[in-house]
């Protein structure tokens, strides 16, 4: 059986990248929201909380305070950790080795555990320390999906953009999933 994916949404903007996520992994996720993340959540996401979400996704929800709760430890079945949307002080706490809440210490733990970790970073423009930091991480195997949707699926709506920059996730999670039409080759002229 394969392991939990630890889902954290932290408090950048694109909430609904996350919570689509958690709604595609259903009862695979354990979902962990920061307080910022919470209210991010709640101004974009009509009011949506992450109780809500855990009830209507089946993921398990974890508090960001506890820190002792299973998505922490590095002996448990987790398969990897995502962070969807990752703040730039999230990415910062990452690049400088802080976990201070259970949502920077599981991926500090998918760290030292070579687990896969996932960071989806917002921000327009990044500053030089986003970017520094970015880089550090991906050298260090993390892998940086920004929340940049392409467009040469030609979406019409704003679930087909959501999509697009999940199904790139799961591809890396090593879910199957059919979000987006994958390009062929033959749709050019
Ligand atoms: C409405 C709103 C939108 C925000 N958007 C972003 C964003 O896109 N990127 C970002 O890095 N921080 C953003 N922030 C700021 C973060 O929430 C803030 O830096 C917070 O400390 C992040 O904490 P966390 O990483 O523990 O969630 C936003 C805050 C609010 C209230």
């Amino acid at each position: 059986m394969m392991g939990e994916i630890v889902l954290v949404i932290s408090g950048a903007s694109g909430a609904a990248y996350g919570v689509r996520l958690a709604h595609v992994l259903g009862q695979e996720a354990r979902l962990v929201v920061t307080e910022s993340g919470r209210i991010t959540m709640a101004h974009e996401c009509e009011g949506l909380t992450p109780e809500t979400l855990a009830e209507q996704t089946g993921a398990t929800l974890e508090k960001n305070a506890d820190i002792g709760a299973k998505s922490a430890s590095g002996s448990a079945s987790i398969d990897a950790v995502v962070i969807c949307p990752c703040s730039g002080s999230t990415l910062g706490k990452l690049a400088a080795g802080i976990g201070d809440n259970l949502a920077t210490r599981s991926a500090i733990v998918a760290m030292k555990e070579r687990r896969k970790l996932i960071i989806v970073p917002r921000e327009a423009p990044y500053a030089t320390i986003h970017l520094e930091n970015m880089a550090k991480l991906s050298a260090w195997g993390v892998i940086v999906m920004p929340a940049s949707p392409g467009f040469y699926n030609l979406p019409k709506t704003m679930d087909d953009l959501i999509d697009f920059v999940v199904a790139r996730i799961l591809d890396h999670l090593g879910r199957d999933n059919d979000l987006t039409k994958r390009w062929t080759g033959d749709e050019l002229p």
